[in-house]
C-alpha cells in the first residue's frame, strides 16, 4: 500500500520503538528468575518506548495534539488532529515473558481514526490501516473472517484484573457466549486482539473498561477489513463509553444482542 506520510511516519515511529522493546525483552526474561523480578525495569522500558515514539511524532509534526498511556494529554496548535498511542500494549505478557504485546499508534482527525499502526514486535508481524486504503499485515491485505454461523466461530476479550468494576459484566458475557460459539480467547492485549479480528484470525472482540489508546489504531484495522465496531452500550460513542465490539460482517448483530441482553 502507498500510506501517506503520516502513515509512514507512524511505522517508523513503531519501528524505532518495537526495536528498543524487543531488546528489553530479552533482558526480561532473564530478570524472571531475580527475587526482585522486573517490574521497575518495565515501567522504564514502556516510558522510555513512549519518549521514542513522541519524539518521532512531535518532531515531525509540532502542532498535532497528544495522547500517551505514559504521559498522557497534550493539546496541539491544531486542535484537529492528535497521536493516540500505547507504547507497550499488553504490558503483563511483556512483564511476564510472554511474547504477545504490541506498539500502538493512531492518528485521529476531527475525532474520527484515520491511520492506525499495530507492530508486534516480538513476532515481527506490522498491523497498518488508513481510510480508504485498506488494512495490512506487513505486505498481506487483510480481509475480517467470513464465518456466519456463531457455533464456529471465535472471539477474544480482555477480562479485567486488579479489582476493575467492570469484571461482573465480563464475567456475565462469558456466561451467555461460551456456551454458544466455539471459544473465547484471553491474550492479554486489546490492540493485537483487534488486529487479529482485522486478519480473520477472531470473528470478533469484545471489552467493558477499556482506553482509547489500547484500541485507537485497532478500530481502523478492523473498519478498513471490512468489519464493524462499536460500543457494547447502544448509542454510545466508542472511546467514551469505554468499551468496544469489533467483529467481521456476520458477528456484529448477534454478539451485540448477547451482550446488550439485560442484567
Ligand atoms: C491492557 C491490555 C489488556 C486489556 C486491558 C488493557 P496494557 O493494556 O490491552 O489486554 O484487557 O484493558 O489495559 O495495560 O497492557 O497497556
Ligand atoms: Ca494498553
Amino acid at each position: 500500500m502507498q500510506g501517506s506520510a503520516n502513515l509512514n511516519l507512524m511505522i517508523k515511529a513503531a519501528r524505532k520503538a518495537g526495536r528498543s522493546l524487543v531488546k528489553d525483552f530479552r533482558e526480561v526474561e532473564n530478570l524472571q528468575v531475580s527475587a526482585k523480578g522486573p517490574g521497575d525495569f518495565v515501567s522504564r522500558a514502556d516510558r522510555e518506548a513512549e519518549r521514542i515514539i513522541k519524539d518521532e511524532l512531535r518532531g515531525a509534526r509540532p502542532s498535532y495534539g497528544w495522547l500517551g498511556e505514559e504521559t498522557g494529554e497534550a493539546d496541539g496548535e491544531d486542535p484537529t488532529r492528535r497521536w493516540i498511542v500505547d507504547p507497550l500494549d499488553g504490558t503483563t505478557n511483556f512483564l511476564h515473558g510472554l511474547p504477545h504485546w504490541a506498539v500502538s499508534i493512531a492518528l485521529e482527525h476531527k475525532g474520527e481514526v484515520v491511520a492506525g499502526v499495530i507492530f508486534d514486535a516480538a513476532k515481527d508481524e506490522l498491523f497498518y490501516a488508513e481510510k480508504g486504503l485498506g488494512a495490512y499485515m506487513n505486505d498481506t491485505r487483510l480481509r475480517v473472517s467470513g464465518r456466519r454461523n456463531m457455533i464456529e466461530a471465535i472471539f477474544a476479550t480482555g477480562v479485567p484484573f486488579g479489582g476493575r468494576s467492570t469484571l461482573p459484566a465480563t464475567l456475565q458475557d462469558l456466561a451467555r457466549l461460551m456456551p454458544v460459539c466455539a471459544g473465547v480467547r484471553r491474550f492479554g492485549s486489546a490492540a493485537l486482539d483487534l488486529a487479529y479480528v482485522a486478519a480473520g484470525r477472531y470473528d470478533g472482540y469484545w471489552e467493558r473498561g477499556i482506553n482509547a489508546w489500547d484500541m485507537a489504531a485497532g478500530l481502523i484495522l478492523v473498519k478498513e477489513a471490512g468489519g464493524f465496531v462499536g460500543a457494547v452500550r447502544e448509542g454510545r460513542e466508542i472511546f467514551e463509553s469505554g468499551s468496544v465490539i469489533a467483529t467481521n460482517a456476520e458477528m456484529f448483530d448477534p454478539l451485540t444482542k448477547i451482550l446488550r441482553q439485560p442484567a
